[in-house]
């Protein structure tokens, strides 16, 4: 029978890069994401129209997203976090030549109060409150969203996260006009229970169908990125997000290392009834070319297993 699809987004040039401390050019990043769509990355998170106070080395992204290769059936995404972000997608719009560069936003919140206070100034009322008409204007211009809720399992500033909180908040999410909702393991203390209990507390919605299409995201702090998403994907999810090299971290999330490997959720989905796309020894070189640009170590274990044989 044919396999199943899980859907794999590709954080590494937004979620990956944000964290680094050097300044990256906006050709290295633009690289970075056309070398992805050619290795069969097919959902990309390309950037974040964001405040440069906040997240310098987002800074660029308008240019990224001005000279990013569109090819068809790649679908671009940048993080929006206001009106304001919004509106700079609105721009590059109205002056591109060529197909649209943004296929899609992504807007955030978190299950915390402290955390979203540390990430965007605001609580996580408030910041719902901010991207309701971020949502509508997008969709009305024919933007999809995705949302991201943060610290799903533990927050660095409250502790362990009451998992009702997350699952009213993804409620809210959907409510609002998401597609879909990716949930962050930020901190990446979770294990296959927590973020099982975590799951099923989320599922008890109205919204079973769509949050099963939905998505998790997994930082690898402790290991357990690809257990998690194992999980999460025997629980019914079809997305999981992924950074190759297992870039990035968190400015607002102290100590959480880079995010699950694409490269290691490829290889555990093999011989499995799944199938995602992207090709493993083409995505091996995007990582360790990233990871030579940014003079950092490849993190996946998988890629380095492969380089080693
Ligand atoms: P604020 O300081 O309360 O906002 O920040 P403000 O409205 O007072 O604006 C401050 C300055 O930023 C102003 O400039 C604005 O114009 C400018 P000034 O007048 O002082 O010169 N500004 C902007 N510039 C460009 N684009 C914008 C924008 N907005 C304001 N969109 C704000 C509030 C939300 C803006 C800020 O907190 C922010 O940008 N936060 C983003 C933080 C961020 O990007 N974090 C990382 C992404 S989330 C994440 O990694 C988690 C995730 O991966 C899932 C997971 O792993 O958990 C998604």
């Amino acid at each position: 029978s044919p396999k199943e699809i899980v859907r794999i987004v590709e954080v590494g040039p937004r979620d990956g890069l944000q964290n680094e401390k050097a300044v990256i050019p906006p050709a290295t990043k633009i690289e970075l994401v056309n070398r992805l769509a050619r290795a069969g990355s097919n959902i990309i998170e390309a950037g974040s129209f964001v405040s440069p106070k906040w997240v310098p080395q987002m800074a660029g992204t308008f240019e990224v997203m001005s000279k990013v290769e569109k090819t068809p059936g790649v679908i671009h995404q940048v993080l929006v976090p206001n009106m304001k972000g919004l509106e700079g997608v609105f721009s590059l719009h109205e002056t591109h030549k060529g197909p649209r560069p943004v296929d899609e936003i992504a807007i955030f919140t978190a299950a915390t109060d402290a955390f979203a206070k540390a990430n965007t100034n605001c609580t996580v009322t408030e910041s719902l409150a901010r991207l309701a008409p971020v949502t509508r204007a997008a969709l009305d211009r024919g933007l999809k969203v995705r949302g991201y809720v943060s610290v799903v399992i533990t927050c660095p500033y409250s502790g362990k996260v009451d998992y009702k909180r997350v699952r009213d908040i993804t409620r809210e999410l959907f409510e609002m006009g998401c597609y879909e909702v990716s949930l962050g393991d930020t901190v990446g203390t979770g294990n296959p229970t927590s973020v099982g209990e975590m799951l099923e507390t989320v599922m008890k919605t109205s919204l079973v169908d769509k949050l099963a299409a939905g998505d998790i995201f997994f930082h690898d702090t402790f290991g357990m990125g690809v257990a998690n998403a194992m999980k999460a994907v025997e629980m019914g999810v079809r997305t999981l997000d992924s950074s190759v090299a297992g870039l990035g971290g968190c400015p607002y999330s102290p100590g959480a290392t880079g995010n699950v490997a694409t490269e290691d959720i490829l290889y555990a989905l093999q011989d499995t009834r799944f199938t995602a796309a992207g090709d493993l020894d083409a995505l091996v070189d995007v990582g360790f070319w990233i990871s030579e640009q940014l003079r950092r170590n490849n993190e996946s274990r998988v890629a380095k297993a492969i380089r080693a044989r």
